[in-house]
């Protein structure tokens, strides 16, 4: 991603976006009253303290403090960075980010649309290779698939995409740095993939970033892969994830597989769900596209030994993106056999029928594999299993997932929870505080009492920015020596800035300073200020300030009475005969 996202924009973003349309789509939501209550999706609980404010544009959670914009919430339920939220949520309210064009951006796409011309190049001359059409036809690739895929050929030559795209000496080194080309010691350049059927890697957008290339014959390496460049990531990407976006309105099940052509094959079949990975164990952030998209992503792994070790591995990178209402399986073909073989063989309803009968859910898999290699009746085996499950376990995110996996293991070993629990803890090495902190359940936090006035009035400005417009002026904040007192002020210069902001908004102006995250907090105190009541209320409280800024004041120049300035004097002078009124 590149170029800054301009701040106005994020405020027409949050200004069009409906947070009950936002969160909906990702929870149950309850009317109740002018707000929305769910079930909170960041910790365990039973009745609703999730509540969802549509008139502010943001939530938040009484049980365990969660809270935050449209925006935000994006952020953490679908664990996405920030520019990729804020296109997410644009995406839904039908905006296009703009950029504000950086040098890096304009490379980028030119990278971009250099691969785009090499695929196209490839694309033609798979047309004037009969014997590379013949290869795919032998292998059960029809024309349909072929284009929907944008299969292409590179020829046995040194030279197809340098005579074509290079040219120059700065053409040639970005072919270079996209992959395309490559050199070997003695300086000399030349086409990466020679002779080879061409699979083109597109990214979310359909953009181009990489390729793959399979052999005709028995050649090695069968498959050649662009190398890690500035726009190809082999951990993101995901080859087939854009083609199935494409083909698919609603993704219910998306199938992890390991090649190229099991993609292409089960695609053939009319199984269009399927992605693979690039030579590579899935990893987390994969996962986490995957889930974006769909609710049920099921791994597809040989049976045999190999298969399931990569299973494990793939099983260890996915712990941190299990949750309620994702479903993790893993599918265990029968050895010797791949998607596309076993497609081929069987035809699509045999291999649908295996993934609605024979998927194993993760925690299965996970629970057998523990309790199959420990002895739960000996005090030893016990421990083992607990210093296997703790690194495990320890991946999870806290949550309902992770108490009934727990349940579970527990269950099958035949210890209680509670006990299971405790050797957990036993072990465990005090070092990583923040994850056992995070992998406790969260409690609700006692409501602080009183906040301090700077906070009652922060408070009031972000239920009812507006108030800070007709409050009194905010420059005697300086000479106020109070906690967040310079936080409150330049609150204030914010929002008299913008005078149209919304407390959604103002919260997202903030969320690259420390202090945003005070003003989050802040939130957690109370929801329910009474809006008529918080521009009246936010006076009085800056005039109560007001008062008591001065006296500071009149007491800090009282302090040194007999050195002051003549416009110290007139300053003091004035001081109190404003406080004797
Ligand atoms: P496989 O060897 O299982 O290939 O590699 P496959 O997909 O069944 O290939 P076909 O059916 O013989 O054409 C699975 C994946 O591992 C990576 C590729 O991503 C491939 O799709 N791989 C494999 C490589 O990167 N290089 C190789 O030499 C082999
Ligand atoms: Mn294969």
């Amino acid at each position: 991603m590149s170029g800054r996202i301009p701040q106005a924009f994020i405020d027409e973003l949050l200004a069009r976006a409906d947070i009950i349309e936002v969160l909906g789509s990702r929870l149950q939501l309850r009317k109740a009253g002018r707000e929305y209550k769910a079930l909170c999706p960041f910790h365990n609980e039973k009745t609703p303290s999730f509540t969802v404010s549509p008139d502010k544009g943001f939530y938040h959670c009484f049980g365990c403090g969660a809270h935050g914009t449209a925006l935000g919430f994006l952020m953490e339920h679908d664990r996405l960075p920030f520019v990729e939220a804020v296109e997410e949520l644009a995406g839904m309210v039908g905006l296009e980010v703009p950029r504000e064009d950086s040098p890096a951006a304009r490379v980028q796409r030119s990278h971009h649309e250099l691969l785009a011309q090499a695929a196209r190049i490839y694309r033609e001359l798979l047309k004037d290779a009969p014997q590379a059409v013949a290869y795919l036809k032998a292998r059960g690739v029809d024309g349909t698939t072929a284009a929907r895929y944008h299969l292409g050929f590179a020829p046995d030559a040194w030279d197809t995409v340098q005579l074509r795209l290079g040219g120059n000496p700065e053409a040639e080194q970005a072919l270079l740095t996209v992959g395309l080309l490559t050199e070997n010691e003695r300086g000399r350049r030349y086409d990466r993939f020679r002779d080879r059927i061409m699979f083109p890697i597109r990214d979310l957008r359909g953009r181009v970033v990489g390729f793959g290339g399979r052999v005709l014959g028995d050649g090695e390496p069968k498959y050649l892969n662009s190398p890690e460049t500035p726009v190809f990531h082999k951990g993101r990407e995901l080859y087939g994830l854009y083609e199935a976006r494409q083909a698919l309105r609603q993704i219910g099940r998306l199938v992890v597989v390991e090649g190229y052509m099991d993609v292409i094959g089960l695609a053939r079949h009319g199984i269009a769900y399927a992605v693979a990975t690039l030579g590579t164990a899935t990893t987390a952030e994969q996962l986490a596209r995957l889930f974006r998209v769909t609710d049920e992503v099921v791994f597809c792994f040989d049976g045999d030994r190999a298969g399931r070790a990569a299973a494990w591995r793939a099983l260890e990178n996915a712990l941190p993106e299990a949750r309620e209402g994702r479903q993790i399986g893993f599918l265990f073909l029968p050895e010797g056999e791949d998607p596309d073989s076993l497609v081929a063989r069987e035809g699509a309803n045999a291999f649908e029928a295996r993934l609605a009968t024979e998927v194993q859910p993760l925690s299965d898999f996970l629970v057998e594999r523990l309790a199959r290699e420990v002895d739960t009746d000996s005090v030893d085996g016990r421990a083992r299993l607990a210093e296997q499950a703790r690194p495990l376990l320890a991946r999870l995110p806290p949550g309902v997932y992770r108490e009934l996996l727990l349940e579970k293991l527990a269950a099958t070993v035949g210890l209680g929870a509670a006990r299971l629990e405790k050797l957990l803890a036993a072990g465990a090495p005090g070092v990583d505080t923040a994850r056992e902190r995070a992998a406790t359940p969260a409690r609700p936090r006692p409501r602080s009492g009183r906040a301090s006035l700077v906070r009652q009035a922060l408070l009031r400005l972000l239920h009812c920015p507006q108030a800070a417009l007709t409050g009194p002026d905010p420059d005697f904040l300086a000479s106020l020596e109070r906690p967040g007192a310079a936080l409150l002020q330049a609150v204030i210069d914010d929002i008299r800035a913008h005078p149209q902001i919304t407390p959604a908004m103002l919260l997202e102006h903030w969320r690259e300073h420390p202090e945003g995250r005070h003003l989050g907090r802040l939130l957690d105190t109370e929801l329910l200020v009474d809006d008529e009541a918080a521009a009246e209320e936010y006076r009085d409280i800056m005039l109560r300030l007001g008062v008591e800024a001065r006296r500071a004041r009149i007491e800090q120049l009282s302090a040194r009475a007999g050195t002051l300035e003549e416009a110290e004097k007139a300053e003091l002078r004035a001081l109190i005969a404003a406080s004797g009124r």
